[in-house]
């Protein structure tokens, strides 16, 4: 792996993690293991921090007013697992954005839940948008067993849901509205970007630190926001979820993202989000096939995502993926189809949108127009129809039969492209004609699918 890691180390970063490959630390650590150490004196300890490791929380409480934050080294999906759990009781009933990562999925089975799944509309150019916050209001007004609502947002895609309607449509009921906000904790930065979902007054909150801001890959953030929450709860569960033996250098750098984001955090932001009205402006003047997706009108969007769409382009997806990283060192967060997903950050430089673009302006030169009809639209908002319970299916017999027979029947895993990692099925959902050409259709789009092996997909015996 070093081999690998050294040949790549210079590459231009529009993937995660936030902090692009440039430097976190001051000290210009030639070896890191002289800060990988254990709880000796003074070192603190995260399963009950009071010293050195307290003091990190704090701030990050302080900066995202919560109530109390909590940092944590197994990154979100261990936040996502301690919130569900913390927050529910086995049998409880609960509303579940389809769009969710399969971290939510296993909080579900684990917490023994009763998932409701609403699904996301796609827009004009097929990426899923926000949750439909109605129908969820729909669903809580017609029923009185919810107890809370798990939301994904900003999506993969860059959506971000309308939790402050959501929260006040159900103001006098007893019901936590929980938020994966993994790919949100930069959004307090600029009042340009959206409000974050504990402005909006979600109960709690999940952060990838590693994802949008500068962290190391793993590290992350938990926030309680309200009185609903049991600390006492959470602090079992992240003990549960994650190791006793935490990175003091993953945790090092919890620090040095914070300090970064208070300091000079919102200078980087507006730097990079004029960076990015740059890259636009530069792409209508200098390109004619290649389209970004323009989203920068709409309030509810996180502009540091960005999205090419490579239809038009005489190349396949893979072709252009294998060019951008051989001939300009250029690696993107992930593609869907014909589209591109970039994932940018306060730690993206101008240098790296000019490369891009003129990548881009020389791709286009090369392999000019394709003259077959665009067929890049990709519904990714299934309807999900829960027919066993995600805890009992787990246990049922199952059985491995062919994808394409495998409609009506009820899957035995979750069926999970990567990335982003949102299961297009999970274990106990009714197999529907759907999702399987979904993905028959996209199966060379994604890295790689788990829970399909060679054509065929786990099923529930005799169901
Ligand atoms: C929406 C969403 N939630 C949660 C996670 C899990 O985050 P982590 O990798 O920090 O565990 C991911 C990872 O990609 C994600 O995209």
């Amino acid at each position: 792996m070093e081999k690998y890691l050294k040949k790549i180390e210079n590459h231009i970063s529009f993937h995660m993690p936030g902090h692009k490959g440039r430097e976190v630390f001051d000290s210009n650590m030639q070896d890191i293991t002289k800060w990988d150490i254990t709880e000796i004196p003074g070192a603190d300890n995260l399963q009950d921090p009071e010293g050195i490791i307290k003091a990190i929380e704090d701030r990050y409480g302080a900066y995202y007013e919560s109530t109390r934050s909590f940092i944590m080294v197994n990154g979100s999906t261990g936040g996502i697992l301690s919130m569900i759990m913390a927050a529910t009781k086995p049998g409880d009933t609960v509303i579940v954005d389809s769009n969710c990562h399969k971290s939510v999925i296993n909080g579900l089975m684990l917490g023994r839940l009763n998932p409701i799944f609403v699904n996301a509309d796609t827009d004009t150019n097929g990426i899923p948008m926000s949750v439909n916050v109605d129908k969820i209001i729909d669903i809580i007004s017609s029923r009185d067993d919810i107890k809370a609502v798990i939301i994904t947002s900003p999506n993969y895609f860059g959506y971000v849901s309308n939790i402050s309607k959501l929260k006040k449509a159900i103001l006098n009921r007893d019901i936590v509205v929980m938020v994966d906000e993994a790919h949100g904790s930069h959004l307090r930065l600029s009042c340009k970007l959206p409000d974050d979902s504990i402005e909006m007054g979600a109960d709690i909150v999940v952060h990838s630190i590693h994802k949008t801001l500068l962290g190391l890959t793993q590290t992350a953030a938990l926030h309680v926001n309200s009185y609903k929450i049991d600390i006492e709860k959470i602090k079992h569960f992240l003990y549960c979820f994650q190791t006793s033996s935490p990175s003091y250098i993953l945790m090092a750098s919890l620090e040095k993202s914070i300090d970064i984001v208070e300091k000079k955090g919102e200078d980087l932001m507006e730097k990079l989000l004029f960076n990015i009205d740059e890259f636009f402006n530069d792409c209508n003047e200098y390109l004619s096939i290649v389209k970004v997706l323009d989203y920068r009108n709409l309030k509810n969007y996180d502009n540091t995502k960005l999205i090419l769409d490579i239809a038009n382009l005489d190349i396949s997806t893979s072709q252009f993926l294998d060019i951008l990283a051989k001939d300009y060192s250029i690696e993107v967060e992930m593609t869907m189809g014909e589209y591109i997903l970039l994932m940018t950050s306060i730690n993206s430089e101008k240098k790296d949108f000019d490369e891009l673009l003129r990548a881009l302006m020389d791709i286009e030169k090369i392999y000019g127009v394709k003259n077959h009809k665009k067929e890049n639209l990709i519904d990714y908002a299934f309807k999900l129809n829960q027919k066993v319970n995600p805890w009992t299916a787990f246990y049922m017999e199952k059985e491995d039969i062919k994808l394409k027979d495998s409609v009506g029947r009820i899957s035995g895993s979750s069926i999970v492209p990567y990335p982003p990692g949102i299961p297009v099925i999970s274990v106990g959902q009714e197999i529907t004609k759907d999702v399987v050409s979904f993905i028959i259709k996209n199966r060379n789009s994604f890295n790689q699918i788990i829970g399909l092996k060679d054509e065929e997909i786990k099923v529930l015996k005799g169901c």
